[in-house]
């Protein structure tokens, strides 16, 4: 399988302040595969969608590594680079209210396809069709604000898909969505990536989510990658403690499970303060004096399975 996405101790700063949003990320994604970043609010998910989208927000930069795309060979043997497309968490509010929903998708039709007139509209309906939304002619005409947040991440992942993109990134695409909805969002993803053949970023801070659609998952803490898996594998058997205790404060519907979610102690450090050493070891129970001396690098724990710790949890 070959990379389409290798991304390579990637640092993203604040640079009027120095701070280190991203410290040091790597990863890389195969054409058609799927990869999911999970961790708590504030770890540095978006900001990796950023960066590897090209679209960090002002005051934001990409200070050190490489992101790199692998281009598709033409026809005349030039390698193109290969689109990327974002979609967002709240999509009412990424979609500009004083446009109709057929504006929006046939500026993206015109600038991606060169589609204009009938034919940007014919392919706007096509692609409304297919993203389950009906009456897709009537639907052109309407606001943002006359849809529902589920038919708007609809129209948002219409308007991804005018990108043909050989890589979607959809950053905590149902959070802000009611379970029934989630879920067909979800359904409706999955199936355009087998469709189309994309590679897909996902990130979620639930890890059902990524348990669903993910081949491998990334768990992120503080700007760093603390565990890379399989996604069966780190479901089974996390090895660095952070990773477990996400798992372990998911909650579950499962009636045989009798078990509570248990919470993490102590709160996410600040990035302007950061503990020395492994940046989970005031939270962590296996902490040691090694913990604090500093940060693990990343060791195999496993077939294609990684973890930063000095003292990962055995299966
Ligand atoms: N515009 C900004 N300026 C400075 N820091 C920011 C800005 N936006 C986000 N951050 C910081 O970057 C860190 C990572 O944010 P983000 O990538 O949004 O986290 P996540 O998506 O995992 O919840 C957070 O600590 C956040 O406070
Ligand atoms: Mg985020």
């Amino acid at each position: 399988m070959s990379k389409l996405l290798t991304v390579r101790d990637l640092v993203v700063q604040v640079p009027a302040r120095g701070t280190r949003i991203i410290d040091g990320v790597n990863f890389s994604l195969d054409a058609g595969q799927t990869l999911g970043l999970v961790g708590e609010s504030g770890c540095g998910k978006s900001m990796t969608c950023y960066a590897v989208a090209r679209a960090l927000p002002r005051g934001i930069a990409q200070t050190a590594g490489t992101i790199s795309l692998k281009g598709i060979a033409q026809k005349n043997g030039r390698a193109q680079q290969p689109s990327v497309a974002m979609i967002f968490q709240d999509p009412t509010s990424s979609l500009n209210p004083v446009h109709t929903i057929g504006y929006y998708l046939e500026t993206a039709l015109y600038r991606h396809q060169g589609l204009k007139g009938k034919d940007a509209q014919l392919e706007a309906m096509r692609l409304l069709e297919r993203v389950g939304i009906d009456r897709a002619k009537n639907r052109l005409r309407a606001y943002p604000h006359q849809f529902s947040g589920g038919m708007n991440q609809r129209v948002m992942i219409a308007h991804a898909l005018a990108a043909r993109p050989k890589l979607l990134i959809a950053d905590e695409p149902t959070t802000a969505l009611d379970v029934t909805t989630q879920a067909q969002i979800l359904h409706l993803i999955e199936e355009l990536r087998a469709e189309t053949g994309m590679a897909l970023l996902i990130v979620s801070h639930d890890l059902g989510v990524i348990a669903r659609l993910a081949d491998r998952a990334a768990v992120m803490y503080c700007g760093k990658i603390v565990e890379t898996a399989p996604v069966g594998d780190l479901l089974e058997r996390a090895a660095h403690p952070y990773a477990r205790a996400l798992i372990n404060c998911m909650p579950t519907i499962d009636p045989d499970d009798l078990e509570p979610p248990i919470p993490i102690p102590g709160t996410v450090p600040l990035l302007d303060n950061l503990p020395a050493g492994c940046y989970y070891h005031p939270r962590c129970s296996r902490a040691s004096d090694r913990c604090t001396a500093g940060f693990p690098a990343p060791a195999n724990v496993g077939p294609l399975h990684e973890a930063a710790c000095h003292h990962p949890v055995s299966a």
